[in-house]
């Protein structure tokens, strides 16, 4: 089946050849084709170019996309999106003076969501986190990592997995699982965490490997959640099993996490609220890449990850929403766009950068994703009638997608 676009108004992330990764200046480039056509073919990208260049061409399908752009799909490489339940009275409760924290300490946060899990059957945890990747399907992102860590024990972090294996199977977009089990400290561990780590190592893990449920291991490294040393372990152990570590550091406290990161050659690092110089010198002598998630400092008011200054250092920046029900209850990466130019100065280019071949890198997904390069996934969208792709983020909150296409098939 072969699909022929024509007269787009800017076809956007053109490249010739796929690149791993844009750093510091170089996020500023987004290379586009002006008046633009496009050739998939069976799923995939098979051609593109000026519409001066466009060949005699036999086709199944043609749309005429007169005054429309086209992107590459956006490429979520964090979220939480298996969640049972909502936490919104936690938001009120915010609203009223409580901070996240309070929230946590009186046994809400993270703990609120394991009760929620602990309560849901696989199936209904499926049909819940299901409608809420059709959701952000529907807003443009066309891959997608997900983690578990709202199990806790050995069977509901298993559910989670499962859940994300099924959803795997089921959707057509590029899915990555990431176990979290070290996201917070169930009760009955409370004042026996190494228990609680050698529940994750000894038979977690192994589980997990033996179903081949995950591809990545994360751990919560923050004050009252894990240490640096808990991070070593779980890491190592994680590695042990084939899993690429990607990590959730820096929130509310810089403790050391980044350079533990680091050391077991993390594919990322997660969050990044607070930063401080030493952190800063540490990354830009390492490959781990910064994923800023700007829709969580939104949501909690807290800081926002400072990307200005990683970027003028000359690292490379992925954005991702966080999708989660406490600190990030929505997916929409339109909004993470607009937020990273309008809270983080990033400018449209570089947010854009971020949230296609730098969220693809975040994933281990460049080969098939992030850019329009002949042979990567034909996972893009069709904005409406914009004067340019700055209104993306300009127009924050309205929705410029007038449709979504994955592996070719309009959704
Ligand atoms: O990435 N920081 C830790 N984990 C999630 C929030 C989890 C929750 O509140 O449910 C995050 O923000
Ligand atoms: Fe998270």
């Amino acid at each position: 089946m072969t699909h022929l676009f024509i007269n787009i108004k800017e076809l956007i992330q053109v490249r010739e050849a796929s690149v791993k990764k844009v750093s510091g200046k170089e996020m500023n480039i987004l290379p586009t084709i002006k008046n633009a056509f496009l050739i998939i073919k069976n799923g995939l990208i098979f051609d593109f170019g000026k519409m001066s260049n466009l060949e005699e061409y036999s086709f199944d399908k043609k749309t005429d996309c007169t005054g429309k752009m086209i992107l590459p799909a956006w490429c979520d490489s964090h979220t939480h999106i298996v969640y049972a339940g909502n936490r919104e009275q936690e938001f009120v409760d915010r609203i009223n003076g409580l901070s996240y924290e309070e929230i946590a300490n009186n046994g809400g946060g993270i703990l609120n969501s394991t009760e929620k899990i602990k309560a849901t059957s696989e199936e209904n945890l499926y049909n819940e986190s299901a409608k809420r990747l059709e959701e952000v399907i529907a807003l443009g992102t066309g891959a997608i990592e997900i983690k578990s860590g709202y199990g806790l024990t050995v069977s509901s972090e298993l559910k989670m997995l499962r859940v994300i294996k099924k959803l795997k199977e089921n959707y057509d977009i590029p899915i990555k699982a990431t176990f979290l089990g070290a996201h917070a400290i169930p009760t009955e561990f409370k004042n026996n965490k190494q228990e609680y780590l050698n529940l994750i190592i000894d038979e977690m893990l192994p589980e997990i490997a033996k179903e081949n449920l995950a591809d990545f291991i994360d751990i919560f490294c923050e004050v009252g959640y894990f240490t640096v040393d808990d991070t070593d372990k779980i890491l190592t152990a994680g590695k042990k099993y084939g899993l690429t570590p990607k990590t959730h550091v820096n929130q509310f406290n810089s403790i050391g996490g980044i350079d533990i990161s680091i050391k077991h050659k993390a594919l990322t690092v997660d969050h990044l609220e607070v930063l401080s110089d030493y952190d800063l010198e540490a990354l830009k002598v390492s490959e781990t890449m910064p994923v800023a998630l700007p829709s969580c400092s939104y949501f909690l008011s807290i800081p926002y990850a400072p990307v200005r200054k990683l970027i003028d250092n000359g690292l490379a920046i992925a954005l991702a929403s966080d999708y989660n029900p406490g600190s990030s209850p929505s997916g929409n990466m339109n909004f993470v766009v607009a937020t990273a130019c309008i809270k983080m100065k990033m400018t449209p280019n570089e947010a854009i950068n971020a949230a296609t071949i730098n969220g693809a890198h975040a994933m281990n997904l460049n080969e098939e994703m992030g850019s329009i390069t002949k042979g990567k996934l034909a996972n893009f969208f069709i904005t409406k009638e914009i004067p340019s792709y700055n209104v993306i983020p300009y127009n924050f909150g309205n929705n410029q997608i007038q449709s979504v296409y994955i592996k070719g098939k309009k959704v």
